[in-house]
């Protein structure tokens, strides 16, 4: 947490990112990087849900069938990465990465309470094995957001069981694969609620999602759904965290010696005037969290900028400021803020799992690599054991309730073909990663 001064740090950011370089210049800048630790992780992360497509036994599926619902669209083919994720992998070594982080869906895997599908198991192996002879190191999300259908219908992270059964889950993934996984996440993000919920949006659209679950538990003859996304965390977070804390005792149980965590949505939450409540906005967003990362082997950063914490709380992003597609405020070094912070809680080494921004111009995509990057780099000058840099996203690809609009991707899908189209913010990006320099 950073208190302002809001014109002077908006200024100097706009400049350090909107810069024009020339070429020599630019290979003095390259030439002026530094090594970084042998080992680092260099790559780009999906989610099941967002890029298989067909995902039609989770909880998300059926959200985007109701009515009413949130979403702007259904998911449906995705990018077909079900069938295509060679395709993408080759993509992905040839930007020059190597790890690639992806999701296994639950819904595939136990599509009934208690029925494990073998074949959905295979197919995971296989991804795993593809990552491997293509020199990727497999970086893998036991749960991105979605549940199966019947979970969530169960009453999801709400009731007792689920804290056992997610447990079940991890027991059965890292049973068939893994001696071969490089590193893992029990949980994709599961404080993201308290994001979503402090938008000013939220407020407008609180009933809708209300409505859009009873339709979900309607449809499945329950009288609940429940969702980590669009639930009231003091429902469902004493038993996620004990559920993550029974899932990374399974993956330590099972076969492979591979570091275990949980990554978390964070902003660099930044304090603006006298009384300002930023650290109140840290400690309620992210300690209990990080507090069980620290009880795990690391702590997985997901970044796309900051957040102004003013005394009554959290500001607009300020009018001048270049807002991404997602209405986020274009500030590629809220990376920093927020591994310095989650390292100093959770006492563990950090990965940023997700990093990147929504925007159709490639070149701010760039830009942005470059600013969060150079605080990447700040991090490590200052002695955190910062252990790689995932960047969000590999594919343009489905953007939950906000469908295929927003361009999260350094590669474009074409929503027809499924053609894969790299971007020069690949390009540029593996120019790092293949010197592992910054
Ligand atoms: C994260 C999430 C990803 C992706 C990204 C971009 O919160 O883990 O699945 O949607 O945001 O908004």
């Amino acid at each position: 947490m950073a208190t302002i001064d809001l014109t002077r740090r908006t200024m100097l950011a706009g400049t350090a990112v909107g810069l024009t370089l020339s070429p020599g210049l630019v290979r003095a800048a390259t030439k002026a990087r530094r090594a970084l630790p042998k080992g680092f992780l260099w790559g780009a992360a999906t989610a099941g849900h967002q890029v298989e497509g067909d995902n039609i036994n989770s909880d998300t599926w059926l959200f985007e069938q109701v009515k009413p619902t949130l979403f702007s669209e259904p998911s449906g083919s995705a990018c077909d990465s079900y069938h295509r994720y060679g395709e993408d992998m080759d993509i992905a070594r040839n930007i020059g990465f190597n790890c690639y982080r992806f999701g296994v869906e639950w819904a595939r895997i136990e599509p009934a309470r208690g029925e494990f599908s073998n074949a959905a198991l295979d197919h995971y192996e296989r991804m795993i094995d593809a990552c491997h002879k293509r020199g990727l190191a497999p970086v893998l999300t036991y749960s991105h957001f979605t549940t199966p259908r019947w979970f969530a219908a169960m009453g999801g992270f709400e009731v007792g069981d689920s804290v056992d059964l997610f447990a079940r889950f991890c027991e059965r993934v890292t049973n068939a694969f893994g001696d071969r996984i490089a590193l893992a996440a029990t949980f994709n993000e599961p404080n993201v609620v308290y994001h979503i919920r402090s938008i000013p949006e939220f407020k407008m659209v609180a009933a809708l999602a209300e409505a859009m679950k009873s339709a979900a538990a309607r449809a499945s003859g329950s009288d609940r759904f429940s969702s980590t996304v669009f639930t009231d965390p003091a429902l469902f977070e004493t038993n996620m965290i004990a559920a993550h804390k029974a899932g990374y005792q399974a993956i330590k149980a099972g076969p492979g010696d591979f570091p275990v965590g949980v990554t978390l949505a964070m902003t660099d939450e930044q304090g603006v005037g006298a009384g300002h409540l930023a650290a109140q906005m840290e400690r309620e967003r992210y300690d209990a969290w990080l507090k069980a990362a620290g009880e795990s082997d690391f702590v997985g950063v997901q970044t796309y900028t900051r957040n102004l914490v003013g005394p009554s709380g959290n500001l607009p992003v300020p009018a001048a400021s270049e807002k991404t597609q997602m209405g986020y405020e274009f500030y590629p070094p809220a990376v920093g803020g927020a591994i310095r912070y989650a390292a100093r809680v959770s006492g563990k080494p950090v990965y940023v799992t997700e990093n990147g921004v929504a925007t159709e111009d490639d070149n701010r995509r760039i830009a942005y690599i470059d600013g969060a990057l150079a605080e990447v780099r700040k991090c490590l000058d200052d002695g955190i054991d910062v252990r790689g840099y995932i960047h969000w996203s590999l594919l343009d690809n489905f953007e939950w309730n906000f469908g295929y609009r927003p361009k999260f991707g350094l590669v474009s899908v074409d929503r027809t073909t499924f053609k894969r189209t790299v971007k020069p913010s690949a390009l540029h990006l593996g120019k790092y990663a293949k010197t592992n320099r910054i």
